[in-house]
């Protein structure tokens, strides 16, 4: 065991415990309740050097949370409002996975004022998307930018995990039932079950898909890395649009209807968009003009470093969309 895993220990004493019986790393990963979120859980419990605590919201008696509590993780129900709870719920913590939406700040705030106060050793902001320079094209995420400021100056030591778009959006409609995760499933890029698709610019651009499970694989690997580079990417695959239509075809048997639309006019569409307040419709035309612009490639450390073997697009979509009705 490390000195620093032990001198964390001695400060939380359910992991001090475990820890010295099993030699554990204290891991808490906050925002569990949501696909991404359920996935890491659910990954970081199967991970037999791991002691995990999850932080939450719901209350134990959440039936979702079951699985994971027989799995061996410890529930925290926290209040994001009060900086000493976390602090206390965080002593003797090594390192701390955030998931948590950037819609609103002061949670992860609050958060990262208790990691640093706590101190514990390593933080991951929620990122979990594209590379800095594309996701900072997408209003959404402008607070994603703001808190990296201040994980930057904290001295922590910190990673962005990056796995381009989720492939799970890709199992959207189809007639096998999509249970891998609580993930809200919508079509996102191309809508395999409908008869037209607009693609953006070429469709030859690459783009790097991962499903949140083998996010989670990954996440529960790279934890077990002795330092961590300031990003950690990933990939289930990364390939063009062209293909996956030529693929998804192949697979549901049947041509698609698929039209190509320049990155000017899905600027132009955002815009619009977002002055009607639609900003879903917004945030789909920038990510659309980035990825048709070149930038929703992922390099893919974490493939080389880990022994992940994460599922490619073809394979997902034979196994939502290859039974044919
Ligand atoms: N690459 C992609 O395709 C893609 C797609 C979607 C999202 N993402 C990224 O993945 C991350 C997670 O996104 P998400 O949409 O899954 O987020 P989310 O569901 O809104 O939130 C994630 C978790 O955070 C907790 N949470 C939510 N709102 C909270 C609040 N106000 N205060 C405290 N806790 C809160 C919830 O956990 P509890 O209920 O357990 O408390 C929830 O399960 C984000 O960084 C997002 O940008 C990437």
């Amino acid at each position: 065991m490390s000195k620093d895993f032990q001198s964390l220990s001695l400060r939380n004493p359910i992991c001090y415990f475990m820890m010295s019986a099993l030699n554990k790393i204290p891991v808490v990963l906050v925002g569990v309740t949501s696909g991404l979120g359920y996935s890491i859980a659910k990954a970081l419990v199967a991970n037999s050097k791991l002691c995990v605590t999850l932080f939450t919201r719901s209350s134990e008696a959440n039936p979702l949370l079951e699985p994971l509590i027989k799995g061996g993780a410890t529930i925290k129900q926290v209040d994001y409002t009060s900086i000493d709870t976390l602090t206390s719920a965080l002593r003797g913590i090594h390192t701390v996975i955030s998931t948590i939406s950037p819609a609103d700040l002061t949670p992860t705030r609050n958060l990262l004022k208790a990691v640093i106060a706590a101190g514990v050793k390593r933080f991951v902001p929620s990122e979990f998307a594209y590379g800095e320079e594309t996701n900072a094209e997408f209003d959404v995420y402008n607070n994603k930018k703001e808190l990296w400021e201040e994980v930057r100056a904290s001295g922590l030591e910190y990673t962005a995990f990056r796995n381009g778009i989720f492939l799970d959006y890709f199992a959207a409609g189809a007639s096998v039932k999509y249970e891998e995760a609580p993930l809200r499933i919508f079509p996102a890029l191309l809508d395999i079950g409908a008869e037209k698709n607009e693609l953006p610019r070429t469709g030859e651009e690459k783009i790097t898909f991962t499903s949140v499970r083998d996010i989670g694989e990954f996440v529960s690997a790279a934890i077990l890395l002795e330092k961590w580079p300031e990003e950690l990417g990933m990939a289930g695959e990364t390939t063009t649009l062209n293909q996956i239509v030529r693929d998804a075809e192949e697979i549901v048997g049947r041509k698609f209807e698929v039209t190509y639309v320049p990155t000017e006019e899905l600027r132009k569409r955002a815009d619009e968009l977002g002055a009607t307040g639609d900003t879903m419709g917004k945030t789909r035309c920038q990510i659309g003009a980035a990825l048709g612009e070149g930038r929703g490639e992922i390099k893919p450390y974490l493939n080389e470093v880990t022994d992940v073997k994460p599922i490619g697009v073809k394979e997902f979509l034979k196994k939502y969309w290859g039974t044919r009705a």
